[in-house]
């Protein structure tokens, strides 16, 4: 049986030991032998019962993990923006070389059967009202130089991005508002562990309405066929797309959520401590699909640009185990924020 571990975040900045006991104190179905402050020599700089955060420059985290060690890489990099962000952004001339050696070191660590969930926004060329292609030469050199496949392009559909850059969207008026932003679903081989059994949707009004008066076989205009088997709806749910509306709760692979959710326990408790709220969060129903879709409980989940720890407190939230490394102490430091009454409260989100 395994024992209690302590719920509560621990910040701990001097030696692993403080984080985690050594293992050969504890017995050897103590959960916390599975710890992955364990796989770093490096003290994290913030733990909790399934998971570490450290401080600094994630290239050098991801070089000290151990090859296959690691099931999901869920991940936002600083996009190649125009208007750059506190953290910084690299140019878009530069983006793809900026990021193939984390690329490298991910793919390395990544388990044969793990996936790499990347979330990229596009850009605008300067001066002119056209696009930049920066994250499609990514997406390629992703594939064609470090060896990645791309299982599946997801969309997040996030209606809350502001109608920039204003000179083309409301001012000219030429173009309209961006809303989407892409997340490329790569895999170090071309069957990674997924189940989309994990992220079924409830049906839809019309799909119990099919199912109670049943449908007849016949061929749709496009060629398909539907067989009278097609009413059968006792698969627990419909499969969810890759581009999809939402309600809050239910995971999707597109969801219609903005980022700015001024309600959770993070953005409360940024505000009461005077603390600036992190300027480009996803939502944590990003990388509760995917960690739904692509892991098990106690996979090991890896955030290497982890800003206020999203990714972490929907993976502890999950059962998995958890790795985040942030360049910026401020932003882990308020990110902890979303490990406060976690085992009271543990629907954060
Ligand atoms: C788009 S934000 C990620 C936000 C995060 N998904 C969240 O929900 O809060 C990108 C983050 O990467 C961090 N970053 C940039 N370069 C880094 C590096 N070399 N190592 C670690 N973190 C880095 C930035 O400080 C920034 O917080």
């Amino acid at each position: 049986m395994a024992t209690t571990v302590s719920t509560k975040p621990q910040f701990v900045r001097d030696s692993v030991e403080a984080a985690i006991p050594a293992a050969a104190d504890l017995s050897p179905h103590d959960a916390r032998l599975d710890h992955p402050a364990r796989l770093i020599l490096k003290a994290p700089y913030f733990s909790s019962r399934l998971g570490a955060a450290y401080v600094g420059d994630s290239l050098e985290m991801l070089q000290a993990l151990p090859s296959s060690s690691v099931n999901l890489v869920v991940t936002s990099p600083p996009y190649a923006l125009h208007f750059k962000k506190a953290y910084g952004n690299e140019h878009k001339d530069r983006y793809v070389n900026w990021f193939l050696p984390f690329a490298k070191e991910i793919q390395r660590v990544l388990t044969d059967d793990g996936s790499f969930v990347l979330n990229i926004g596009g850009s605008y060329n300067k001066g002119t009202p056209t696009r930049s292609v920066y994250h499609f030469k990514l997406l390629i050199a992703l594939v064609e130089e470090i060896g990645f496949h791309l299982a599946q392009e997801c969309f997040w559909y996030n209606p809350a991005k502001m109608p920039v850059p204003a000179e083309w969207v409301t001012v000219r008026r030429i173009r309209v508002r961006d809303s989407v932003e892409y997340v490329w679903w790569l895999s170090k081989t071309p069957y990674p562990k997924a189940s989309n059994l994990n992220v079924l949707k409830e049906y839809s009004e019309d799909m119990i309405r099919l199912n109670r008066n049943g449908v007849r076989g016949a061929t749709r205009p496009s060629g398909h066929v539907i067989r009278e088997s097609f009413d059968k709806i006792d698969a627990g749910g419909s499969i969810p797309p890759n581009v999809t509306e939402t309600d809050f709760d239910v995971p999707e692979s597109m969801m219609k959520m903005g980022n700015n959710a001024a309600n959770d326990i993070y953005t409360k408790r940024c505000k009461e401590a005077g603390i600036k709220i992190h300027p480009a969060r996803f939502p944590a129903l990003l990388p509760k699909f995917f960690i739904k879709l692509l892991t098990d409980p106690n996979d090991l989940v890896l955030d290497p640009f982890a800003g206020s720890l999203t990714a972490g407190a929907v993976a502890e939230q999950l059962d998995r185990r958890w790795i985040a490394g942030e360049a910026v102490e401020d932003y882990l430091k308020a990110g902890t924020f979303r490990f406060e009454d976690f085992a009271q409260n543990p629907l954060l989100f």
